[in-house]
C-alpha cells in the first residue's frame, strides 16, 4: 500500500467516523424534541385490576403510590371526586410524579410539573399532556385500580 493509498483510506475512515458522530448529535438533539410532542404512552398496564389497599388506608386528602404492572401509579382521596388514580409517570420525560398535600397537587420534582388531582390536567409546567388516568372500583370496601368499565 502507498502512502497515497493509505491517506485515501484513512480519510475515507474519518468521513464514515465523522457521520457517525453528527448522527450520535443529532438524535441526542432531535430524540427529546420527538418525545416531547410525541409523549410515550403508558402501554403496560395490568389487564386485571390491582388492589390499593383498603378504603380506610387513604384518609381525605392523602395518597400513596402503588405499584401497577411495570409502572407506579397515584392513588390520591380528594375531597371533591373521592378516589382517583393516575399513572405516576410523568408525561413530559417520564419522571415519577407524587403527591403534594400542602398546595393540592400532584408535581413532578424533575422539571415543576403540576397536575390536577380532580382530572389530572397539566396546571402548569413543560408535561404536554394530561396524566393518564386508571378506573378506581371499590369493591367490599378494597380500591382496586385498572381493568375494564
Ligand atoms: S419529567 Fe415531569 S415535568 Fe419534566
Amino acid at each position: 500500500m502507498t502512502d497515497h493509498e493509505a491517506k485515501v483510506e484513512r480519510r475515507g475512515f474519518l468521513k464514515i467516523l465523522n457521520s457517525l458522530l453528527a448522527a450520535v448529535g443529532l438524535t441526542a438533539i432531535v430524540g427529546p424534541a420527538i418525545a416531547y410532542f410525541w409523549p410515550s404512552k403508558l402501554e403496560e398496564m395490568p389487564s386485571e385490576p390491582v388492589s390499593a389497599g383498603s378504603e380506610g388506608s387513604i384518609p381525605e386528602g392523602e395518597a400513596k403510590t402503588v405499584r401497577f404492572g411495570r409502572y407506579p401509579a397515584l392513588v390520591i382521596n380528594t375531597p371533591k371526586r373521592g378516589i382517583v388514580a393516575y399513572s405516576a409517570v410523568c408525561t413530559h420525560f417520564a419522571c415519577l410524579v407524587k403527591w403534594n398535600p400542602e398546595i393540592d397537587k400532584i408535581e413532578c420534582p424533575c422539571h415543576e410539573g403540576y397536575f390536577s388531582a380532580v382530572d389530572g390536567s397539566v396546571i402548569s409546567g413543560p408535561p404536554p399532556t394530561p396524566l393518564e388516568e386508571i378506573l378506581v372500583t371499590i369493591v367490599d370496601g378494597n380500591i382496586l385500580i385498572g381493568g375494564e368499565a
